[in-house]
């Protein structure tokens, strides 16, 4: 008798699996990320009830769980996480009785990647400090604008960077600003020498620690906007603890060792790299610049593990010649964002069997996906246990392709995208999902708010990012808004073009964006391209390529072949500044070649044929 019960359910369990290989081949993707996500859940839940609640009390209870365990490994130096607890400590009580810092003091800090960088932060999170990471590259006016948005009365400068800050002191010295050099000694009597006072101060805490409202403000972190001067966006404690949930997210352990060459100033290898690597309580390989020819080098020399990218790092890499060590190292899972399928191709085919977990965040909002299956191209699932887990979470709306506005109904409300249709990604502000502003930018924080979506008084943040559901529920993401442009009416994806580009073997770089040209509505597509080492341009195999690959009104009608492009810090500013020269042949030294359809070729662009295509003697 329960032999036949147990056969039946046996098979009735099997014709259920078939069931939903066939109905939904992603099941068990889905049923194990959502099982995933219910155990980071219920052990935050249970750290929680411990008191462990912040960013914070994670290193703490780590620190307290795991005292020996290498936390920081830097160049020559390995710090454990009692060292890190312990420099921190120093670092806050210097702070305190030399500097009169207390908590909800704002401290700018202006640090390279290296261990105090972290010992600087966790000191200032001691004392209950908010502490606002500021861009290394920016310079002067920026700078400025920087340390006043976010109301710092106090920076802290790493000893390397002592120049930057050296352009503005007469402002900051009108300010009153308090700054610290993370040195022995002090370049200047405007600066504060810290490490001599480190060297005397105790590792204990000597202070009571903060109590923390979880939906207040944890830092700010700067993002740089599309126009105009970054803003500083305010980090909830909340966000701070969830995007430590990345790596674990990802199936990673603390017996992993992680390699973090993102500058920490950013969200991505602060909050999500090192915080992911702290909720684990696993081991930091932390590097102070990204390199590409040391990056497989430090990964075999330190075993690592896991590695954390961002898109341009892994371009970098497949344009990188051949080292012994890339296929030598024990790296199993790459985890980031922005990384292209061209690239992810290449990124496999070259460096081994990685897991690529891709994602997709945002520095304002409690917003994020993971791309958690086994399938190229999407960033995310929009599967029924997400559903299930919070009834309202994100939806796609219908846009304006002109004004990338929400389509409004008669009655003011707006419209949900169908499936397959792009969308415009917006969340609903709830308690889990907050956005805190931008500090000082009420107009700048208002514009990235819908209000009245689908009823009145329900407010919506904007990510301003378009994305497509398809009908295997798959999330892909389509572009930022602005990253399209229109030509012979029809929309032309940048990002879709430069991928098409980045195929052909000479071409190492693509920046793809519309130009306009009078005469004409809309912008015809122009590329700025770098071309490989001992690589030529060849015009033909290019126009074969694209009417293989594209559309006719996406091809780009100019080129323009650059020594380099700069892909990191500035490169919405390098694309705007590329957008306004546009073809123009007086602004622009590099050669600039015009694709001649008759031809099948790019032909340089002379002066009388410019003149030409401006006067309007030759229609495109
Ligand atoms: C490197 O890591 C692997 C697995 O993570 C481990 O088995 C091995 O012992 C480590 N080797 C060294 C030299 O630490
Ligand atoms: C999603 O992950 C898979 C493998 O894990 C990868 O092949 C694919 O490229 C990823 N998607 C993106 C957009 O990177
Ligand atoms: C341009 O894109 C928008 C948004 O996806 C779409 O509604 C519109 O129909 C597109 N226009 C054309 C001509 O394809
Ligand atoms: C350019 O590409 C075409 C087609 O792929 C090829 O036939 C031709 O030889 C190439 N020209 C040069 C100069 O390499």
């Amino acid at each position: 008798m329960i032999t036949v019960v147990f056969t039946s359910v046996l098979a009735g369990l099997f014709v259920l699996f078939l069931y939903q290989r066939m109905n939904n081949p992603f099941f068990w993707d889905d049923l194990i990320y959502y099982l995933k996500l219910r155990r980071y859940k219920k052990k935050l839940q249970a750290r929680m009830q411990q008191g462990v609640i912040t960013f914070l009390d994670c290193f703490l209870y780590q620190a307290k769980r795991n005292p020996d365990k290498p936390f920081i490994i830097f160049e020559r130096q390995t710090l454990s996480y009692r060292d890190v607890d312990r420099r921190s400590n120093r670092f806050a009580n210097a702070f305190r009785t030399e500097g009169s810092l207390k908590e909800g003091d704002v401290v700018a800090q202006l640090m390279c990647n290296e261990p105090d960088f972290i010992c600087v932060w966790l000191g200032l999170c001691k004392l209950g400090c908010e502490v606002a990471f500021v861009n290394v590259n920016i310079k002067s006016r920026s700078l400025l604008h920087s340390f006043h948005s976010c109301g710092a009365k106090t920076l802290v400068v790493g000893a390397d960077l002592v120049h930057l800050v050296k352009e503005v002191l007469p402002d900051l010295k009108k300010d009153n600003m308090a700054v610290w050099v993370v040195d022995h000694t002090s370049p200047s009597e405007d600066f504060t020498s810290l490490l001599d006072k480190v060297e005397h101060m105790s590792g204990e805490t000597l202070f009571e620690l903060p109590k923390v409202d979880i939906m207040s403000n944890f830092l700010f972190i700067f993002t740089s906007g599309t126009t105009g001067l970054s803003k500083a966006a305010r980090i909830g404690h909340l966000k701070a603890i969830m995007s430590m949930a990345f790596f674990q997210m990802c199936g990673a352990t603390s017996d992993d060792i992680i390699y973090i060459t993102l500058p920490l100033y950013h969200m991505s290898a602060s909050l999500l790299g090192l915080g992911g690597c702290i909720h684990l309580g696993a081991t930091c390989v932390l590097k102070k610049k990204f390199s590409a020819s040391q990056f497989w080098k430090d990964c075999v020399e330190h075993n690592v593990s896991v590695v954390q990218y961002i898109g341009e790092l892994c371009r970098y890499l497949v344009n990188h010649p051949v080292v012994p060590e890339e296929k030598a190292h024990s790296v199993w899972l790459a985890a980031g964002s922005g990384l292209r399928s061209d690239v992810w191709k290449d990124f496999v085919r070259r460096f081994g069997s990685i897991k690529i977990r891709e994602g997709y965040g945002l520095t304002e909002a409690s917003i994020g996906f993971l791309n958690y299956t086994d399938e190229v191209g999407p960033i995310g699932r929009a599967s029924y246990f997400n559903k299930v887990r919070t009834t309202k979470f994100e939806y796609l709306l219908r846009y304006d392709p002109q004004t990338y506005k929400p389509i409004r109904t008669d009655l003011g409300r707006c419209i949900r995208a169908q499936k397959g249709e792009a969308g415009l990604l917006v969340a609903p502000l709830t308690a889990m999902n907050q956005f805190l502003g931008y500090a000082g930018d009420i107009v700048q924080s208002e514009k990235k708010l819908l209000r009245d979506v689908f009823k009145t008084g329900d407010i919506y943040f904007n990510t301003g990012d378009l994305l497509l559901h398809d009908h295997r529920n798959f999330l892909y993401f389509r572009d930022r808004v602005g990253d399209t442009f229109r030509w012979k009416g029809e929309n032309v994806s940048t990002t879709e073009v430069s991928e098409v580009l980045g195929l052909l073997d000479f071409i190492q770089e693509a920046t793809v964006y519309g130009v306009t040209i009078p005469g004409h509505e809309g912008r015809a597509g122009m590329a700025a391209v770098v071309l490989k080492q001992d690589h030529k341009l060849n015009g033909t195999e290019l126009y074969n390529h694209l009417v293989k690959a594209l559309p006719a009104y996406a091809w780009p009608r100019f080129l323009r072949v650059q020594t380099y492009l700069h892909v990191t810090e500035t490169f919405k500013q390098q694309k705007m500044k590329l957008v306004q020269e546009g073809f123009n042949l007086d602004l622009i030294q590099d050669p600039v070649y015009f694709l001649d359809i008759f031809q099948k070729n790019y032909v340089l662009l002379t002066g009388s044929l410019y003149q030409a295509i401006v006067s309007g003697e030759i229609h495109l």
